[in-house]
């Protein structure tokens, strides 16, 4: 099966060609552009993201045609496809709808099969991408399920058990701030810019993050739900008495790390809890927030410490953030169990809730 995937759920423009044959990936081939804009306005704009994804979205086909058929040729690169698959939801809706309507469209154009994907089944699905631990073709699926997803990004904190590669069900979700956010704005209130994630973990490394005893919201609750907003509120309680210090190198790796302390130490201790509860075969961490060292190397070793016997799968780098090579697979899995969409009636569903 060749798939051409587009992702465009928020500020990233992307598109990859993956070649799968008899259960093995033959090929991929992928492109990523980050909309660097936003970060001036400290956010995603919507209205800005979605008029970039319309402009770049061309360019990278362009591109992706190259790097496939050797030359800008999008006629040949859709003689090449049989499946075009799309990012249709949770996102923002008019980015959605940029690259799910280009989907359509060639869908159309080229006579092909249509799938639409699940960002949240994308993003776990980076686990089976070459290079990553699960890699296609290399564990059989009895000895992957049940599993337990940690689904950490900038707008999602989610904890769902799957029994399959397509079947999943939601345990519990953030009531409010996801992981991704509380990295983010937390960040923002210490001046260290947009997005905060990456940019709070590199000032942490020099930290001691037992300086500051920041709130690790439901933690100890039994259930599976998370909330993030308090700790951005205790951040910024905390930094108010505290402007003059922050322009002192120690105090924002102290407060960094602390804060990373904080966010990690509550989704390492639910995740475990939950893998224990439900007995699972493997541990699989997904999303932008999976790039976290902290949490990739803690989630590990507590895992290994609760559930020995557990397997535990965490994507390369390249992998975590927002990209089409994961929509890719996740369409694969999709389109192998059955699945495609009416391309006439298929809409982006900002608010499709994985295992719900
Ligand atoms: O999955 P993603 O690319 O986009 C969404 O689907 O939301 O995730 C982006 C999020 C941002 O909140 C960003 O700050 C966070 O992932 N992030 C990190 C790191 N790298 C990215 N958070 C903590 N540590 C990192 N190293
Ligand atoms: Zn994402």
């Amino acid at each position: 099966m060749r798939i051409l995937a587009i992702e465009s759920s928020c500020d990233e423009s992307a598109a990859a060609y993956l070649e799968i044959k008899d259960g093995r990936v033959l090929r991929l081939e992928q492109l990523v552009a980050s909309q660097a804009i936003h970060s001036k306005f400290g956010g995603v704009v919507p209205e800005i993201a979605a008029r970039e994804h319309a402009a770049t979205m061309p360019h990278i086909l362009d591109e992706l045609a190259k790097s496939v058929v050797g030359k800008p040729d999008g006629g040949e690169l859709g003689r090449q496809v049989d499946v075009l698959a799309a990012t249709s939801g949770p996102g923002l809706v008019t980015s959605l709808k940029v690259g799910l309507d280009s989907a359509r469209t060639l869908s159309v154009a080229w006579s092909k099969d249509l799938v639409a994907v699940n960002h949240i089944a994308g993003h776990i699905a980076a686990n089976w991408l070459p290079g990553a631990p699960l890699e296609l073709g290399s564990v059989s699926d009895s000895e992957v399920f049940p599993a337990l997803a940690l689904v950490v990004s900038g707008g999602h904190t989610e904890l769902l058990l799957m029994s399959s590669l397509t079947e999943f069900r939601l345990l519990g979700a953030t009531r409010d701030d996801a992981a991704g956010e509380a990295f983010d704005k937390t960040a923002k209130l210490m001046g260290l810019g947009y997005p905060g994630g990456p940019a709070l973990s590199k000032r942490a490394e020099s930290g001691d993050p037992a300086a500051y005893d920041f709130p690790r919201p439901l933690m100890n609750d039994t259930g599976d739900e998370f909330s993030f907003s308090g700790l951005k509120t205790a951040v910024r309680y905390f930094l108010s008495d505290r402007r003059e210090q922050l322009t002192d190198e120690k105090f924002l790796a102290d407060v960094s790390a602390s804060v990373q302390r904080a966010i990690t130490e509550t989704l390492v201790t639910k995740a475990v809890r939950a893998a224990v509860r439900h007995q699972v075969k493997t541990v699989v961490l997904a999303g932008g927030v999976a790039a976290n060292r902290e949490l990739r190397e803690s989630l590990g070793s507590r895992l290994k410490a609760k559930l020995p016997d557990a397997r535990y799968a965490v994507p390369p780098l390249t992998y975590c953030t927002d990209n089409a090579a994961m929509i890719a697979m996740a369409a694969y899995f999709s389109a192998v169990s059955g699945r495609r969409d009416d391309v006439t009636s298929i809409d982006a569903d900002s608010g499709w809730e994985l295992g719900r």
